[in-house]
């Protein structure tokens, strides 16, 4: 779906956002383990000097829909400026718990930065401040997502059917390794 050259592209166009935007100082907050490559990459491309913290969520039983803060942050971010990075906004509902959790902490300033916005699939509105790509109603791994944990390591974004990986975990792997 989105190839390396194309991530990288885009990658660098959110770095000049934020350095542009964020001249006084940012706190980077990496929400694992989606958004670690995507991170990396970002916070390499930035300008200016961001401070760069983890945090890291329980996934939200669609059942119960309870979250919990599974690793915390380490720095106080009352009074400053916050950019949540984020993989994928699909629902839009781990975005807004985290908007809230975060958001009770009294941030001078808190936007979400998203590598990927699925839009079509979105139940709760979210405001999305810098965003990397739109993508169509697809199930997509690689460049830090995963499907049951593999994945990950992608230089590539790609759509892939949970029914096929489901069936044979390595279907499409020799297509997206090059192999
Ligand atoms: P939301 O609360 O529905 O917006 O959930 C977004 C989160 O679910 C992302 O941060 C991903 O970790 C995960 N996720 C949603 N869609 C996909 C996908 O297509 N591939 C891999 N992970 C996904
Ligand atoms: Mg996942």
């Amino acid at each position: 779906m989105i190839d390396g050259p194309e991530l990288r592209g885009g990658v660098r166009r959110l770095a000049r956002q934020l350095s542009s935007t964020y001249d006084d100082g940012l706190v980077v907050v990496v929400v694992l383990k989606g958004s670690l490559i995507f991170a990396a990459d970002l916070v390499r491309a930035l300008t200016i000097e961001p401070e760069v913290d983890f945090l890291a969520i329980s996934s939200y039983a669609a059942d119960s829909g309870r979250v919990r803060v599974l690793k915390d942050l380490d720095v106080d971010i009352a009074g400053r400026d916050v950019v949540l990075v984020e993989d994928l906004i699909d629902t839009g509902l781990k975005a807004a718990y985290l908007l809230g959790e975060l958001g009770r902490r009294e941030p001078a300033s808190l936007q979400i930065c998203t590598l990927l916005d699925r839009s079509g699939r979105r139940i709760l509105p979210t405001p999305l401040r810098f965003v990397g790509f739109e993508i169509p109603d697809e199930f997509v791994i690689g460049y830090g997502l995963d499907y049951h944990g593999r994945y990950r390591n992608l230089e590539l974004v790609a759509a892939a059917e949970p029914e096929v990986l489901d069936a044979d975990p390595d279907a499409y792997v020799a297509q997206l390794y090059g192999g």
